[in-house]
């Protein structure tokens, strides 16, 4: 009878446990990778003159870019349904996190970051929606952007499956940090008339125009940061002060890399190094 009781526990008990295990681990996962290094809410948190909005966690209408070719208005992406994202399906959501598609098939357009998105692991952005999920719904109609460009049909062939780089691989997953998670090579990549320039990846230059000015992209391959050490760069990324003491300009996500796991650092910074 005992061993009944034991067998049906396993049984029963076994996979009950061990899902609900990992349940907690994705969702924590996804909480870590929005709110530190993919920085979502850099785009799609609503800020006031204070920094980002109380209670408005990526509830979006939050202008990102106004210039010429459009102007772009980061959405809610909180689950309230009729706001938000409330009403789509997990692959849906994926599709559009990865891909930039939405459901109804059409586009969305720059400047998120879809050329580095299309990198990012199935397991990395199941745990992003299991965290988008888990946010308490936000009601906040969200003014819609304006391409005056012509978007493509999509950006590219569709995405099969992606695991990320082993993290004792610590090139390969600074690699993956840098480029598809923290898209620091977005803007940090000089940028031609055909995209970014991915041979001369990290050499910076682009131009920011904002209520700050015009902040330009760092050098940040082994040639602009050679001189820095590790703990210089490291206080760069995470509270956006330079090596000099200058406080850095925006739009670089410092509110969010200030909260980067110790070692995923460590492999970021690496990778920074390898970069000619
Ligand atoms: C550089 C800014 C930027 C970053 C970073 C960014 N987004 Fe976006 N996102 C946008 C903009 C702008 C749009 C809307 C574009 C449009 O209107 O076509 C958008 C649209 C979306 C949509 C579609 C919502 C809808 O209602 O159409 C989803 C979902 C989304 N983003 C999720 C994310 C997630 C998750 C992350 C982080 C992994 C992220 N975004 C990072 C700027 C950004
Ligand atoms: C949205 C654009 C953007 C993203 C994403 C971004 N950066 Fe930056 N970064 C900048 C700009 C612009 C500057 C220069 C600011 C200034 O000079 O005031 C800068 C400055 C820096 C600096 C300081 C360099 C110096 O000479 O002072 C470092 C280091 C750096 N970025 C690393 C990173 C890393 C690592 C990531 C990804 C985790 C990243 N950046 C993501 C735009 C960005």
């Amino acid at each position: 009878m005992r061993l009944l009781l034991l067998l049906c526990a396993v049984l029963l008990g076994g996979p009950a446990f061990a899902q609900s295990d990992s349940v907690q681990t994705e969702l924590a996962r996804g909480r870590y990778l929005v709110e530190t290094i993919a920085g979502c809410g850099n785009c799609h948190t609503p800020q006031g003159p204070g920094g980002p909005i109380a209670g408005m966690a990526l509830a979006g209408n939050q202008v990102v870019d106004d210039n010429p070719a459009f102007r772009a208005v980061a959405p809610n992406i909180t689950p309230d349904r009729e706001t938000g994202i409330g009403a789509w399906t997990d692959a849906q959501l994926f599709r559009a996190i990865r891909e930039g598609i939405r459901p109804d098939g059409s586009l969305i357009g720059p400047p998120m970051p879809f050329q580095f998105y299309r990198g990012l692991a199935d397991a990395d952005v199941r745990a992003m929606i299991a965290y988008l999920r888990s946010l308490r719904p936000v009601r906040n109609v969200s003014e819609k952007s304006v391409y005056r460009i012509k978007l493509p049909p999509a950006y590219g062939p569709p995405v099969g499956a992606i695991a990320a780089p082993p993290k004792a691989d610590r090139v390969a997953y600074g690699a993956y940090l840098a480029g598809p998670m923290g898209h620091c090579l977005d803007c940090h990549t000089p940028l031609t008339e055909h995209g970014r320039d991915m041979a001369r990846a990290g050499q910076g230059g682009q131009q920011f125009p904002g209520p700050w000015g015009v902040s330009v992209a760092a050098d940040i391959t082994a040639h602009g940061l050679g001189n820095w050490r590790d703990a210089e760069i490291e206080r760069a990324i995470r509270t956006g002060v330079s090596r000099d003491g200058r406080k850095l300009l925006p739009p670089m996500a410092f509110a969010y890399y200030k909260n980067i796991a110790p070692d995923d650092m460590g492999a970021l910074i690496g990778y920074l190094r390898t970069l000619k």
